[in-house]
């Protein structure tokens, strides 16, 4: 019960990696808010969780709507008391090259990607400080750290994460609110299955991996859990990178 006690906000909570935190943190003791655009599948999550005994709700947000953060934070509030944990969780991928880019979808990735993000902590600040503390940890990725053949918004709205972590862990740190991010590597959910989808394609991105296997969203979940505990509670503004050595190399 490592997270026992504390109430836990994921964003992009519906499926893939926010659904599996979702989850592990409820197993873990969380009581858990699980946030989404997707209603029918965030329902759905929070309905497993509590049927399995556990404590969940399910929230309708879209992470670029200022409006919706501050009606997700007083809804937590009013229905759990406090809020000890947020993870940004949710994003868009695109992997349009920077030539062929539209501004719409610049614009659309960076304000999901790179605006929720910064809502959220923005959002959250009040409610740790009145929990004389809290953990935020920023799901940002290895494309935010070097660069590929194809993307650029995506690339850029998550380095753009990783760096908002750092000045916000430093801003909030006296006050016991701890700011960290992970960078994964390539995971396996719907988010890349474009990439993934063919034996073709999977091989090609192994072969990137020096550990030889595409990531899962445990993989990223146990190391949220890791930021998320009070076992982490000397850390903040760091990044941890989950990708099976592939940016060591
Ligand atoms: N899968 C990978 O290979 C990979 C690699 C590196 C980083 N990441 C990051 O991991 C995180 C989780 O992604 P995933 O792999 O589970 O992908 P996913 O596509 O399965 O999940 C993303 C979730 O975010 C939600 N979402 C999208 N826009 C939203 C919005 N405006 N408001 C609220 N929710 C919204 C989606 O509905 C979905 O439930 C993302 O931040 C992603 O960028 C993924």
């Amino acid at each position: 019960m490592r997270l026992n006690g504390k109430v836990a906000l994921i964003t992009g909570a519906a499926r893939g990696q926010g659904e599996c935190e979702a989850k592990l943190f409820s197993a873990e003791g969380a009581t858990v808010v699980v946030a989404d655009v997707l209603s029918t599948l965030g329902e759905k999550v929070a309905q497993d969780i509590s049927s399995g005994g556990g404590k969940a709700t399910f929230v309708k947000l879209d992470v670029s709507s200022e409006k919706d953060w501050v009606l997700a934070i007083q809804h937590t509030l009013d229905k759990f008391k406090a809020l000890n944990v947020l993870v940004n969780n949710a994003s868009i991928y695109r992997t349009t090259t920077i030539e062929n880019t539209s501004m719409e979808e610049w614009d659309d990735v960076i304000s999901t990607n790179a605006r929720g993000a910064f809502l959220g902590t923005k959002y959250v600040i009040p409610a740790m400080r009145k929990a004389n503390g809290g953990s935020i940890i920023n799901i940002c990725s290895t494309t935010g750290i070097v660069g590929s053949s194809r993307g650029g918004a995506y690339g850029a709205s998550k380095a753009a994460v990783r760096i908002l972590t750092k000045h916000a862990a430093i801003q909030h740190a006296s006050e016991g609110i701890r700011v960290n991010s992970i960078s994964p590597g390539s995971i396996d959910t719907e988010m890349i299955a474009e990439n993934i989808g063919t034996p073709q394609g999977r091989a090609a991105s192994i072969k990137r991996i020096p550990a030889g296997r595409i990531g899962t969203a445990e993989d990223v979940a146990y190391g949220a859990l890791f930021l998320a505990s009070d076992e982490s509670s000397f850390i903040t503004g760091s990044d941890l990178l989950i990708d099976g050595g592939m940016t060591a190399q």
